[in-house]
């Protein structure tokens, strides 16, 4: 039977699928040389966005025929050594985008009405309601950052709050989609910076856009904007925006994605992470859970499992 190494965690339903047809391993929370042994045989290996994927790996893998990425981001991935050795590798773009949309719209709801404070106020038994007070998402303009499936997802939810939309997007093709979803489209990024109380990122991360909201952008938003990241670390820069937080101009932010991430499947007492935004009382900061329900990701290891399968044994897929 071929062998299909699983590296990252997956909806049970996925493996089960990849059991049926392939010897499966599954090798989470494994270090770089157990990761660089076990592709030694595999056709095929699944990862999220923590294993790198890069072309010493690929070089250890001579059976590779598949890199399965079990979500969106290729940014763990080299395309290039893939493309070069005939790897395809397989996404699954589809699968998280609500999630990842019901979040940013959660995160834009919890960020206005000082949702984070008031929990922990009340924790303390500190209920003086007039401390809290917030704002709504009907009286907010809010800029969208990449227009893309994630990013019209969220203004199709939005509008049903009644706020104001506005968009940018390198990609001129989807001024109809702006359109039909009543999105303001601005021909440039500061245009869209300067209207938007709140800014959520829906970019995936590239030379283009890593950094590409820094010091000089965060201060191009209205005094008192909101941001919110969930696409990818970095994209906000992270030193200037707790600089931004800590002045004042910007009121908090939520932060799904970290450029340094950590682990997501070790026991707290086993943790040696720290980061600057974390535990500030103006920032949510989340590890990278967007994607993280019971819908997407069975969505999206089934449909990997079925890509794969097809890859391997066109015949058995309706199996
Ligand atoms: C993705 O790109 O699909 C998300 O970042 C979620 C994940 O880590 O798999």
């Amino acid at each position: 039977m071929q062998r299909i190494v699983v590296f990252e965690s997956i909806h049970e339903a996925g493996l089960t699928r990849l059991a049926q047809h392939f010897d499966v391993s599954v090798a989470l929370r494994s270090s770089r040389s157990v990761v660089l042994d076990q592709v030694k045989d595999a056709v095929a290996i699944v990862v999220r966005s923590v294993t790198q994927v890069d072309a010493d790996l690929m070089n250890q893998a001579p059976h590779l025929r598949v890199i399965g990425r079990a979500g969106t981001g290729t940014d763990n991935i080299d395309l290039v050594a893939a493309k070069e050795r005939g790897i395809q590798v397989i996404t699954i773009p589809e699968g998280n985008a609500v999630a990842v949309a019901e979040m940013a719209v959660m995160e834009m709801l919890m960020l206005r009405r000082n949702l984070l404070a008031v929990i922990e106020a009340g924790h303390r038994l500190d209920f003086r309601r007039e401390l809290y007070q917030g704002r709504e998402l009907a009286s907010s303009t809010v800029g969208i950052l990449g227009v893309g499936r994630i990013g019209q997802l969220v203004a199709a939810r939005l509008a049903a709050f009644g706020c104001r939309i506005v968009g940018f997007d390198v990609n001129a093709k989807l001024k109809p989609r702006f359109d039909a979803l009543g999105i303001h489209w601005c021909e440039r990024l500061d245009e869209l910076l300067e209207q938007s109380d709140i800014l959520t990122v829906h970019v995936p991360k590239t030379a283009q856009t890593l950094h590409c909201i820094g010091a000089k952008e965060l201060q191009q938003l209205p005094a008192g904007a909101l941001v919110i990241n969930s696409s990818r670390g970095g994209i906000v820069e992270e030193d200037a925006l707790l600089k931004s937080v800590e002045s004042g101009h910007i009121a908090g932010a939520a932060i799904d994605v970290l450029e340094e991430e950590p682990p997501f499947d070790t026991p707290p007492e086993q943790v040696n992470f720290s980061h600057p935004l974390l535990n500030h009382p103006k920032i949510i900061v989340t590890p990278h859970f967007g994607a993280s329900t019971d819908e997407a990701q069975e969505k999206i290891a089934m449909a990997l499992a079925k890509k794969i399968i097809k890859k391997f044994q066109p015949q058995a897929v309706g199996v």
